[in-house]
């Protein structure tokens, strides 16, 4: 690889990470949002959509900052974008820090940096000398700390990466969700399973849809469900504290040169049997403006419920809308040994009698799921996706009932 370095004229290269597996979906939703993406002067940018690079574990593309930044706003699959500042071979430390120095202008966007270093496979592996090697050559000052810009330096095969974090606090902090139950759900996760959920499914169709989720713990699913296609601009990121931060990107107004994206479904329900987390949903809801004036003509019911519960008031089909059920039930070895995965999903029929069933389940829970087709009540599975789940192999399986007899 030629060496090559962002410098005045150069185009930026961003890389995006995203979880193993969800790489394909992140090239689906940039292709969605790129056209909403705004130029410098807040309009919209007109700019064909540049090639892709899929790398495991994110996407690489070469476009200008302003438009490689909103990445922040408007992906809900992304974890970080890294905009990258050189990349390089050094065999000898005298080498490295010459490209280092050659950095420092770029560098010096924020006050001081905390350095996240891994090498492996290449002359200059010890982790701990490259980074003294960096502070050394650009004199930046290092610290640690949540809130200190990153910088990205990776070694591998005698090649060194440099890259620039625009984040901040990883993306799957939306800004909304301060309280959380014992096994939440990544919010990238819950928007990769409701765009699975989706399919082609077009925005203005979900309007006739209710998304019910009867566990619903912290309310992810149904948050990241109304947020899908909206820029987040409720939280701030590592750019907006750079002192070349263009200022279209921090100004107050910045929400009203986007178009108004409409929330995805005409209802969001949402139960679990714990009173408490109903309490820990209300208040997330709450601050994502899903709940009050602001929310309107969106319509929340939540409401505590036990979904074995046979209480005829706890649910009520709205005759005007589809259902939909999108929901994580706890793990094969949290459940009851009476109630598999299979009870929960035949009530989860009789209850709500949904067209439509994500569940994300474990390894064990989709094996029953598989095996004992006979009993999902005439429901096909259309489709299943494997990830991971805060390491634990996981499936999203999507059941449908629109040809059940
Ligand atoms: C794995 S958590 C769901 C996490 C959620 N997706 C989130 O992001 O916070 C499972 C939830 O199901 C609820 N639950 C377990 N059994 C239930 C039942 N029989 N009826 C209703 N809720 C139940 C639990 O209280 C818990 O909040």
């Amino acid at each position: 690889m030629e060496i090559w370095k962002y410098g005045n004229k150069a185009m930026p290269i961003f890389f995006v990470s995203t979880q193993p597996g969800f790489e394909e979906e992140l090239c689906q939703e940039l292709q969605e949002f790129w056209p909403y993406l705004l130029n410098k002067e807040a309009k919209p940018h007109g700019i064909a959509l540049p090639e892709v690079k899929v790398i495991e574990g994110g996407i690489e593309l070469t476009v200008d900052e302003i438009l490689g930044l909103q990445i922040n706003f408007f992906s809900k699959l992304a974890g970080r974008v890294l905009l990258r500042l050189g990349t390089f071979r050094a065999r000898d430390f005298a080498e490295l820090e010459f490209q280092f120095r050659q950095m420092k202008g770029q560098l010096l966007r924020s006050e001081s940096v905390r350095l996240e270093v891994t090498a492996s496979q290449s002359r200059l592996n010890n982790e701990k000398r490259l980074a003294e090697s960096f502070s050394n050559a650009t004199k930046v000052k290092i610290l640690d700390g949540d809130d200190v810009q990153r910088i990205y330096i990776r070694m591998f095969d005698d090649q060194c990466t440099v890259s620039l974090d625009t984040s901040g606090e990883h993306l799957h902090f939306r800004g909304y969700r301060l309280e959380q139950g014992e096994a939440p759900l990544r919010e990238t996760i819950a928007s990769f399973c409701l765009r699975k959920m989706l399919s082609s499914t077009g925005a203005a169709e979900t309007q006739k849809i209710s998304l019910l989720d009867p566990m619903m713990g912290s309310g992810t699913f149904l948050v990241e469900a109304a947020d899908l296609y909206r820029p987040n601009l409720r939280r701030s990121y590592a750019f907006m504290g750079w002192k070349n931060c263009p200022a279209l990107m921090k100004s107050p107004s910045l929400a009203a040169n986007y178009p108004i994206f409409p929330r995805l479904f005409a209802k969001l329900v949402g139960r679990d049997q714990s009173e408490k987390m109903l309490e820990i949903s209300r208040r997330n809801l709450q601050r994502a403006g899903l709940l009050g004036d602001l929310a309107r003509p969106m319509v929340v019911d939540l409401a505590a419920a036990d979904i074995f519960s046979e209480a005829a008031s706890e649910f009520a089909a709205d005759q005007d809308l589809r259902t939909w059920v999108l929901s994580n039930p706890p793990y094969g070895n949290r459940l009851p040994s009476d109630r598999g995965i299979i009870h929960y999903l035949q009530q989860i029929v009789r209850k709500f009698n949904p067209e439509k069933i994500g569940l994300l389940v474990d390894s064990q829970q989709m094996k029953d799921l598989v095996s004992q087709k006979k009993h999902l009540n005439g429901l096909t599975i259309i489709s299943e996706n494997k990830f991971r789940n805060g390491g634990l192999p996981v499936s999203l399986m999507i059941l449908s009932a629109v040809d059940r007899t």
